[in-house]
């Protein structure tokens, strides 16, 4: 099983290349110290409808910074993926080992017991002109490789899906998510929990 130390040692241990729509080739790899500015341009060109339903605690240099420092530090693993011929992050997937007592206590109403030797919990973002193009389906088997290095069996949104970001509900139900239940966010708008087993 592999450790956040050991990821941020060898980070080629989860790199690997896809070819995306129109022969376009993306790397998919650990973020790295040196991904600051890039990853802040990343942040800041994401549109408003994109910040509601990803939504980050800064935008700029500085949270990039704090992104880029907590490599190996807590519990959070975060992979970017970089459109090579432009050297651009596109995408920012992000896991977290760790799991809070308000989702163990949703889970449990629903009937599932979230423990964190089997659970991760996982969020996606795509920049604004790679959403919708097939990218997050093309990467969602290296998504559940990390899952399971990470020695993880399943794996739980991170923070739900808003109720209304339809194309993200679809594109979790076709990679084998299914709905848990749903909750109120604090504006009183709906959301929705989603898990998916990961096949052995
Ligand atoms: C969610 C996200 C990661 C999905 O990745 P993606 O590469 O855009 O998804 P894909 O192109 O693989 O699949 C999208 C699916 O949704 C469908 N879709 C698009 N708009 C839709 C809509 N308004 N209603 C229903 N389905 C829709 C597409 O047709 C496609 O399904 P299909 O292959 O059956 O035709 C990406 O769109 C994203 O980063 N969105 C902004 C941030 C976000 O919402 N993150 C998730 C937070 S929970």
């Amino acid at each position: 099983m592999l450790t956040l130390t050991d990821i941020a040692e060898n980070p080629g241990r989860l790199t690997r290349r896809l070819t995306a729509r129109e022969g376009r080739v993306i790397v998919f790899r650990p973020l790295a110290h040196s991904d600051v500015g890039r990853l802040a341009g990343f942040l800041g060109a994401l549109s408003v409808e994109s910040r509601r339903f990803s939504t980050f605690g800064g935008y700029g240099l500085a949270h990039a910074g704090e992104l880029c420092d907590a490599i190996a530090r807590y519990d959070k693993l975060r992979l970017v993926l970089e459109d090579v011929a432009t050297g651009r992050i596109v995408g920012l997937f992000e896991f977290s080992l760790a799991l809070v007592p308000s989702d163990i206590a949703r889970y449990r109403d629903a009937g599932v017991r979230l423990t964190e030797r089997s659970d991760c919990r996982f969020g996606p973002t795509l920049a604004d002109d790679w959403q919708d193009r097939g990218l997050g389906t093309l990467a969602f088997p290296l998504v559940m490789d990390v899952a399971r290095l990470l020695g993880r069996t399943r794996i739980i949104l991170w923070s739900g899906v808003r109720a209304d970001n339809l194309r993200a509900i679809r594109y979790y139900e076709k990679n084998g998510f299914r709905s848990v239940g749903e909750f109120a966010e604090a504006d009183g708008s709906l959301s929705l929990d989603m898990m998916v087993d990961l096949p052995t």
